[in-house]
């Protein structure tokens, strides 16, 4: 990947990830263990949380100035967005809800079943969601607008998320992700931020794994004299 827009594809990769993993989790789910439950929540909570930020960063930057360009292009990604809140995001929560508080053995297989039901469905939406933007908005948007711009755009939908949530979103991509996209992760954002934040965000993907970062001194010897 490259180009300004690079940590917008990276977003986008791992969102996909996450819908596809947490499909397949909802499968497997042991809907007796109430631990496990839960856990499959808190998973699903952090990535609902980073989906509303990145939907609200589409949302106030770049759908607008899309929109000054090209008419009726925008605002037909708002609406997936505003439709999956209302359908899908809302029978989530519901199905999490069931399936806390269902009774019985056949109710909780019933509630089970409706959770995986639901997480395929926002598996498909988003990939088509994503689909949509990666391969029908983005060429638009790399047609419109030159690089500067493009920076210029990349660098508001960053500057809009405050450096906590920043980091969670940095952490849960970097977890996800094949060393390549680590690599190229972490050179992007070696590029865009002062070396003070840069260091933050380094200090704690370190922390994330030694292995991991092993690797990623090898591909980037400037960590390591960091
Ligand atoms: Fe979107
Ligand atoms: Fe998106």
């Amino acid at each position: 990947m490259s180009g300004p827009m690079t940590m917008y594809l990276y977003i986008h990769d791992a969102i996909l990830r996450e819908v596809d993993d947490m499909e397949a989790r909802a499968r497997e789910l042991n809907r007796d263990d109430p631990d496990e439950i839960a856990a499959f929540k808190d998973q699903y909570d952090l990535f609902h949380n980073l989906v509303k930020v990145h939907e609200k960063s589409e949302e106030d930057f770049l759908f607008p100035a899309l929109n000054e360009r090209i008419a009726f292009v925008a605002e037909t990604y708002l609406y997936d967005h505003n439709d999956s809140d209302e359908h899908i995001f809302a029978d989530i929560a519901a199905a999490f809800d069931a399936l806390a508080h269902a009774s019985g053995n056949g109710d909780r297989k019933a509630a089970a079943r409706n959770l995986w039901r639901e997480k395929a469905v926002l598996n498909e939406m988003m990939r088509l969601h994503i689909s949509k933007e990666n391969e029908l908005m983005m060429p638009h948007f790399e047609t419109e607008f030159d690089l500067s711009e493009q920076a210029e755009m990349a660098g508001a939908m960053a500057g809009s998320v405050d450096p906590q949530t920043m980091g969670q979103f940095v952490a849960w991509m970097y977890g996800g992700q094949t060393a390549q996209d680590r690599e190229g992760m972490i050179r992007f954002l070696q590029m865009i931020l002062p070396p003070e934040a840069f260091g933050g965000m380094t200090g704690m993907l370190k922390g994330l794994g030694d292995a991991e970062w092993a690797e990623m001194e090898k591909r980037i010897p400037d960590l390591a004299d960091g």
